[in-house]
């Protein structure tokens, strides 16, 4: 980690903050970087299986929850496909054709020159000659639609996701693909930032994708960053009320319970001896979000949800380490990430009212950021090798952890009302920052 709180306590606060705003603004341009890094390419340890056999027949591996398509005609001098869905968890493939590592060099990330694409809801990948290339969807399926195999791809390509993870609300599994007339009924899971669905969809023999049904599995919260401390259960967001305003009820959930993480750090901090300063600077932090738990209150309001209450709870005071740790993670890694969020929601917003509170939410998070860094400076020194290496494993998870959660999309009225970053721009914001923040 670069001392940023080094810049920031020598009065060049304004290059931390530029830093973060140019990050935020970069971002929409430089979407659609390649991910290799980001998505972890050391971590997967799986091979898929290597035959099975000419007939086909959904399949959930034991090691990897892809679904076999083996049996899908596959372009010429192709001996393997591998296809990945939304961004989300781009560490696992959804299908798979022939034999495929999803290991070492041939994975398609770590492949020099192909990328995944950030910019679309899928990447499809062939390896040709011993070659990974990324290909379009209709080079490896077109109409008419006659096998499963087919039916499964085309679903992939409508934003579906088709693993076997967990159990279906149908009583079905996820990736199946069964002859009706007309094409094929497949099921197939769908997430945004308000849920996971389970979806029954046709998919006719001219390529067609009809929802026959759509059932919500599970509650999701997606990437609203606030600083929380242990012991605080991040708030869900409300199942009733417009996008908008359930967002916003949950953001000022989240201030709210930023204010008992500044509460407590402020105290751990006096009495670990910490310099006055950043003490102070905590107290004020935790005004700070009083006040954003006020503003984003009022605006889940505007739009007819009333924010749950989030009662102050008394914490016990924990141990340098602990302290540092938890900083280390929800200061510097997710509040950082938070401003930059910020930023981006206060130049793109469409909503004025929504644009002019993020403006100043967003100043005041780049000053706890800054403050997440200042005392990380404060902390590590006094820490042992083992402790300080113990804290930048929890940080590379806790960015890991980032990237896969902002590649879930939100939904188009809060990326244009709220002015969310898509999640090809969320990610090209991590990879701003472990570039030039975190690297
Ligand atoms: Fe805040
Ligand atoms: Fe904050």
């Amino acid at each position: 980690m670069k001392p940023l709180n080094e810049i920031i306590r020598t009065n060049r606060y304004d290059v931390f903050r530029h830093t973060l705003r140019s990050i935020a603004l970069a971002s929409a341009a430089a979407s659609g970087l390649g991910l290799a890094g980001a998505s972890g390419c050391t971590e997967a340890h799986v091979v898929l299986p290597l035959d099975q056999g000419p007939s086909w027949a959904p399949m959930c591996s034991t090691e990897v929850s892809a679904t076999d398509i083996t049996g899908l005609p596959l372009p010429a001098g192709a001996d393997g496909l591998i296809a990945y869905g939304t961004l989300y968890d781009l560490s696992r493939p959804q299908l798979v054709a022939g034999s495929f590592c999803v290991d070492g060099p041939e994975r398609p990330d770590c492949s020099p020159g192909v990328p995944f694409d950030t910019g679309e809801s899928f990447s499809i990948f062939i390896r040709r000659n011993g070659v990974v290339e990324r290909v379009a969807l209709d080079e490896v399926v077109s109409a008419p639609i006659v096998l499963p195999q087919q039916a499964l791809l085309v679903a992939l390509g409508a934003g579906y996701r088709l693993w076997c993870e967990g159990e279906p609300a149908s009583g079905v599994n996820p990736a199946s693909a069964t002859p009706v007339a007309g094409g094929f009924e497949v099921v197939a899971n769908r997430y945004d930032c308000f849920g996971l669905y389970e979806a029954t969809l046709l998919v006719t023999e001219a390529g067609e994708v009809q929802v026959l049904d759509e059932r919500l599995l599970t509650a999701i919260d997606c990437a609203v960053i606030g600083r929380l401390t242990d012991g605080t259960v991040a708030p869900a967001r409300s199942a009733e009320g417009s996008d908008l305003g359930r967002y916003f009820a949950q953001v000022a959930g989240l201030e709210a319970a930023a204010v008992d993480a500044f509460e407590r750090m402020a105290a751990e901090l006096s009495t670990l001896g910490a310099p006055t300063d950043l003490v102070q600077w905590a107290r004020a932090s935790a005004d700070d979000e009083r006040r954003h738990t006020r503003d984003m209150g009022a605006l889940a309001e505007r739009f007819a949800v009333t924010p749950a209450v989030h009662p102050p709870q008394a914490f016990a005071l924990r141990g340098l380490f602990e302290v540092a740790l938890e900083n280390a993670v929800e200061g510097c890694v997710r509040e950082t990430y938070g401003a930059v969020v910020g930023h981006h929601q206060a130049a793109h917003a469409q909503d004025p009212v929504v644009r002019a509170a993020m403006a100043q939410l967003a100043e005041d998070e780049t000053r706890h950021a800054a403050l997440s860094w200042a005392v990380a400076e404060w902390a590590l020194p006094q820490l042992s090798e083992a402790e300080r290496a113990e804290i930048r494993a929890a940080q590379r998870a806790a960015i890991d952890a980032l990237a896969r959660s902002v590649s879930l999309p939100e939904s188009d009225l809060l990326l244009r009302d709220a002015g969310l970053p898509a999640p090809d721009v969320a990610l090209a914001m991590v990879q701003g920052l472990a570039a030039q923040v975190w690297a």
